[in-house]
């Protein structure tokens, strides 16, 4: 048997020095945030994605009273962007949480399909964590497809 690490490298920050466009893209995501409807948990987020061609959508969660109908941030403005835009892929992701592992086996997805690495940006509070790659934020996902 051989032993094994896996180390992950990621960025810590703030808001206020981010580049122009990283901030530009986390501050859709908190906007959005503000739309989110999340009456059950109160908890709003918000997810801003930069597609290849330029242009940034957003999304947040849609909770519902029948409970596992509803949806993350992440998931929303993901497959909004794979239904309208199938031929822009997604470079980079601003949200103002940690996903969960749902939302990040969809990312891992997302970023076969761009067949570059996804930037991710998470925000929690003014700290920022920058990953340069979905794998780091879900090792050994799923990858069967
Ligand atoms: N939620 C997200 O939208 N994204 C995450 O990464 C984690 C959780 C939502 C789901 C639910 O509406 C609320 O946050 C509380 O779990």
């Amino acid at each position: 048997m051989n032993r094994s690490t896996f180390t992950i490298e990621y960025n810590v920050t703030t808001r206020d020095r981010l580049n122009p466009a990283d901030a530009e893209l986390m501050e859709k995501a908190i906007q959005a945030a503000g739309n989110a409807y999340a009456p059950y948990s109160k908890f709003r987020v918000g997810a801003a994605i930069r597609l290849k061609n330029g242009r940034i959508l957003t999304g947040n969660n849609q909770e519902n009273a029948s409970f596992p109908a509803g949806i993350c941030a992440e998931r929303a403005v993901v497959f909004y962007a794979h239904a309208n835009y199938p031929e822009s892929t997604i470079r980079s992701i601003a949200v103002t949480a940690s996903p969960c592992g749902v939302c990040r086996q969809v990312l891992l997805e997302s970023e076969k399909r761009a067949g570059v690495p996804i930037r991710v940006l998470l925000a929690n509070g003014n700290e920022v964590r920058i990953f340069n790659s979905v794998k780091d934020l879900l090792p050994f996902g799923f990858d069967s497809f």
